[in-house]
């Protein structure tokens, strides 16, 4: 299977503290994959490097073939791969719509729109945008909120725009870093479905950071244990449940486990 982004001996320093050490990834196209680990392991680092957001200290990041390790987030983001944030990123005055717009507009040289359309740059742009957000709106089923206030919808839907904002740019890869954090148990069964139907809509490979296990372990093929910055295990959900070094790292239970 092609592997579409790899990770090679990845590191990260802040000063004095190693966020990332000697981290990689072979991420197959169209898979999930999931990113677990302690508060402070190095998963949003592992984002923010691979998506242009800091540079490494060193190692490398290739994305279908290309090294993209110096690369800008608007450069990775052009070539197909996208991430959302820890902490929620609209645009809280403005319409769903809006939010979704703008998304697109922010990524204006995103591959797709140029291609696709044979007329003059900027009705074509237009008129792409305008066909993906219809798309997007109907398979969140936020067709009923397209003219809501982004901050009066219910936190739950608010998660959910920022990843449809994320596809506003028809990423190839998208990031999710903690998408079901603050949710509720019914909240996050209902995103964990739709993170399936876009994962089949638009053939996506995902990675997906986060904390709520039967969340990330319901979805992802693979899952990667980080820990200080390195991964301590690789496997299926079921391995990685069993695996004495996982229970030790997030349970600090090391002398019972020995
Ligand atoms: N910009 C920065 N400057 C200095 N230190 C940083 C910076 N970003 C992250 N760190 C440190 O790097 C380490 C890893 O942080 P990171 O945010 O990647 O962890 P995380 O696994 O995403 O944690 P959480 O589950 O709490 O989101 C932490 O010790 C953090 O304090
Ligand atoms: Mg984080």
């Amino acid at each position: 299977m092609e592997t579409i982004l790899q990770v090679v001996d990845l590191w990260k320093h802040f000063g004095g503290i190693t966020a990332v050490s000697g981290y990689e990834l072979e991420l197959p196209r169209g898979e999930i994959y999931g990113l677990i680990g302690p508060n402070g392991a190095g998963k949003t680092t592992v984002f923010n490097l691979i998506s242009g957001v800091i540079k490494p200290s060193k190692g490398k990041i290739i994305f279908k073939g290309r090294d993209i390790t110096r690369f800008r987030p608007d450069q990775v983001s052009t070539l197909g791969l996208t991430r959302t944030f820890q902490n929620l990123r609209l645009f809280p005055s403005l319409t769903v719509e809006m939010n979704l717009k703008i998304a697109a507009h922010m990524h204006a040289r995103c591959g797709f729109w140029p291609t696709l359309f044979n007329t003059p740059f900027f009705f074509r742009e237009e008129k792409a945008i305008e066909e993906r957000v219809e798309t997007i709106l109907e398979l969140f089923g936020m067709r009923e909120f397209a003219q809501e206030i982004a901050s009066n919808l219910p936190y739950g839907w608010q998660r959910k725009l920022d990843i449809a904002r994320a596809l506003m740019c028809q990423p190839e890869v998208l990031l999710l870093d903690e998408p079901s954090a603050g949710m509720n148990t019914s909240e996050a069964e209902d995103l964990a479905h739709l993170i399936e139907t876009i994962h089949g809509e638009f053939r996506l490979t995902m990675m997906i950071v986060e904390h709520r296990m039967p969340f990330v372990m319901g979805l992802a093929r693979k899952i990667q244990v980080l820990d200080y910055g390195s991964v301590i295990a690789f496997g299926t959900p079921e391995e990685i449940r069993n695996d004495s070094r996982v229970i030790e790292a997030y349970l600090g239970v090391g002398d019972l486990i020995a």
